[in-house]
């Protein structure tokens, strides 16, 4: 039982020999979490979120998810500047909390990057599909839609669409690039971060003029009765919605050990690239709500409908924002595949999973096997299920996580204050007990069947854990 709880020790070599170099400095960080930040949260979630929990007061519920990060980012970058090595949050619970925890963690994680990967794909075959539409190019619906999906009312049930094609293509490209060993590049994740922003600047900039003041009230619309719709549970529920919107912004954390000064950067890096994305996500969620009534905003390409509401002024802007959400979404695919490929990684050298998971390409030197299996998985969720199912379950798994990450900190200062911390987090317990409880708030407003699938799914992991993970642990055949 006691073997549950234990913890891997990285070896001094582990810690510093990434043989990463410190070249990093805040403005790059900053660049690195918008880039991985920036995609169908903006572009595709935000209509939902309003059309369906919050209206215009969808802007409120940003606010409050942006608080939940920037309290988590802070233990989060605690952890990677103490444990800079591949695996992110779980291999920091591996090193604090144990084998079990950090098993939840990287089985929790799947939510986060390969569901997440889905998600954002879905949000790049709206946009896609709605960009060829321009073009004159008109896919069938039944090649373009999700043949699944769920209500309340009536359960799971089929559409009648066959499979969400452009989704697919571009899970399967994607996955390719990253067998082939392209990663992005910091210039071109510079390039496509300096597009996004464009793009949403441009939309915010000459939206404005168009804003119909009347779509504005009421602001916040009155609950229906169910706890998920409007009214300030609606807030919350969308809160948890938009929360998706931030989801990647750990990647600047997992940089710690190539910041050039951690103790000054890390903190700036998060909290500057989260208050530049709330700002920017308040403002597009205000014109946006402005320009469309709320209740016609659950579209696959909000944004795009926004620019056709506002009629032959804006028209000029629907190609650029098109081609920017189509190039941008493609990018944070790729990182939350390529972080899912990591995670995988580390488990599978662990002995969590199989050795396959960590076999090495012979000419690529890439996770070759993992990465066609991550896009496997990746492109069925994405063909078959739609968007909303999608990211709400993307949105509770990294809020576990974070919950877990910001309990592990305090957890770890009593455990080991001895260990050296480049970094930090500011007024412990407060900060981390503030962020696990702004992390369940959110949790909590998601609705029951997201919860069932939650639990349905570690489970799931449980069960591997326990028939397979236990019997193969380096850590345990090692003690
Ligand atoms: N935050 C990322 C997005 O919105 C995952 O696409």
């Amino acid at each position: 039982m006691n073997k549950l709880f234990q913890t891997k020790t990285f070896s001094p070599a582990q810690l510093q020999g990434s043989g990463l170099k410190r070249t990093l400095t805040a403005g790059n960080l900053v660049a690195l979490g918008i880039g991985a930040v920036i995609g169908a949260g903006i572009f595709v979630i935000t209509g939902n979120a309003a059309a369906v929990h919050a209206g215009p007061a969808v802007v409120i519920s940003f606010i409050i998810s942006a608080i939940g990060c920037a309290l988590a980012g802070l233990c989060y970058a605690e952890f990677s500047s103490m444990f800079p090595v591949s695996g992110s949050a779980y291999s920091y619970a591996y090193a604090t909390m144990g084998e079990f925890v950090a098993w939840i963690l990287g089985w929790d994680l799947i939510l986060e990057y390969l569901l997440g990967a889905s998600t954002v794909a879905v949000g790049w075959s709206g946009y896609t599909v709605s960009f060829l539409a321009d073009l004159g190019i008109h896919l069938p619906t039944a090649l373009t839609q999700a043949p699944i999906d769920f209500t309340n009312e009536n359960g799971w049930y089929l559409t009648g669409a066959i499979i969400n094609f452009p989704s697919v293509f571009i899970v399967t490209i994607l996955a390719t690039l990253l067998v082939l060993g392209v990663k992005e590049s910091a210039t071109l994740n510079n390039i496509i971060v300096i597009i996004k922003v464009i793009v949403i600047l441009l939309f915010i900039g000459f939206g404005i003029a168009y804003i119909n003041l009347d779509n504005w009230s009421p602001f916040i619309p009155e609950n229906t009765g169910h706890f998920e719709n409007f009214g300030f549970s609606g807030i919350l529920s969308g809160a948890a919605v938009v929360f998706f919107a931030y989801v990647g912004f750990d990647a600047v954390s997992t940089a710690a050990q190539e910041a050039k000064n951690p103790q000054k950067d890390m903190p700036r890096g998060i909290l500057i690239s989260l208050l530049i994305c709330t700002i920017l996500y308040i403002a597009v969620s205000l014109v946006l709500t402005g320009i469309v009534n709320y209740k016609d905003l659950n579209v696959a390409a909000p944004i795009a409908l926004a620019i056709d509401t506002a009629g032959a002024g804006l028209r000029w802007l629907a190609p650029l924002v098109k081609i920017g959400a189509i190039a941008g979404l493609s990018s944070v695919v790729m990182v939350l595949m390529y972080g899912q490929s990591r995670v995988f990684y580390s488990m599978a050298k662990d002995g969590l999973l199989p050795s396959l998971f960590a076999k090495l390409h012979h000419r690529y030197r890439t996770p070759h096997i993992t990465t066609w299996l991550i896009g496997l998985a990746c492109a069925v969720f994405a063909g078959l299920l739609p968007i909303n199912i999608l990211s709400k379950m993307v949105s509770i798994g990294t809020l576990l996580a974070f919950t877990i990450v910001s309990i592990g900190i305090i957890i770890l200062r009593k455990r080991r204050p001895d260990l050296p911390r480049p970094f930090k987090t500011p007024w412990v317990p407060v900060v981390p007990i503030a962020g696990a409880l702004v992390c369940l708030t959110q949790m909590f407003a998601l609705s029951i069947d997201t919860w069932i699938r939650l639990v349905g799914w570690m489970a799931i992991g449980l069960v591997i854990y326990f028939g397979y993970s236990i019997r193969h642990s380096k850590l345990r055949k090692d003690s």
